[in-house]
């Protein structure tokens, strides 16, 4: 009998066990964000190439490869992960689809704007252009901390005016 209810016990711990599991898992996808957009956009120390073109013919490989396409633009962010982390504890801003979960850098970022010039994957041609220039991210609280993390380059900008804030509330 007292066998049994040790069985139950460590039934009832397994079930936990892939509860917690099962709970975990289900919070990836946010975690998987954050590094699909360090994948995408973000480049530091910006590795050294003959031109910006080569540069974007290079990084852009690791971009196309999500969607096994040549992406028309991309924008790389040449900056520590945490200082674009940062930017998540800036006021929120609307982004491009209303949404209010974005924030913007209040400095000038050094920045490689990658644009489509032809090609079909996996040979993608680039022009790149390096550029100083605010950026907009929008950010997520990513479980099981909560912390803010950004997944999604919502837009660049060269003046600072050019953003929608939020009304006071
Ligand atoms: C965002 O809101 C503005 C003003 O309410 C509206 O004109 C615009 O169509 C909206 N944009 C999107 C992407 O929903
Ligand atoms: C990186 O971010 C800091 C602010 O966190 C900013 O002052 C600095 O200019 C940025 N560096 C580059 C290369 O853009
Ligand atoms: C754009 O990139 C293509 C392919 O790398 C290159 O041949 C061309 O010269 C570039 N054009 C400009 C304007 O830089």
């Amino acid at each position: 009998m007292a066998q049994n209810v040790m069985g139950n016990s460590q039934l009832l711990l397994l079930g936990l066990s892939l509860l917690v599991l099962l709970v975990y898992s289900q919070t990836r996808p946010g975690w998987e964000r954050f590094q699909r957009f360090k994948n995408q956009h973000v480049r530091y120390p910006k590795h050294l190439a003959s031109n910006n073109d080569q540069y974007c013919m290079m990084e852009m490989k690791w971009v196309n490869d999500y969607n096994n396409a040549c992406k028309g633009f991309n924008s790389f962010l040449h900056n520590q992960t945490q200082n674009i982390i940062n930017v998540c504890f800036h006021p929120n801003i609307f982004c491009r689809n209303n949404e209010t979960n974005c924030h913007r850098s209040i400095f000038r970022n050094s920045i490689t704007e990658c644009r489509s010039a032809g090609g079909q994957y996996p040979d993608c041609y680039y022009n790149g252009t390096a550029v100083r220039k605010y950026f907009v991210v929008a950010c997520i609280p990513i479980s099981p901390s909560g912390r803010l993390l950004p997944v999604h380059l919502d837009s660049t900008f060269w003046n600072p005016g050019q953003v929608f804030l939020l009304p006071p509330p």
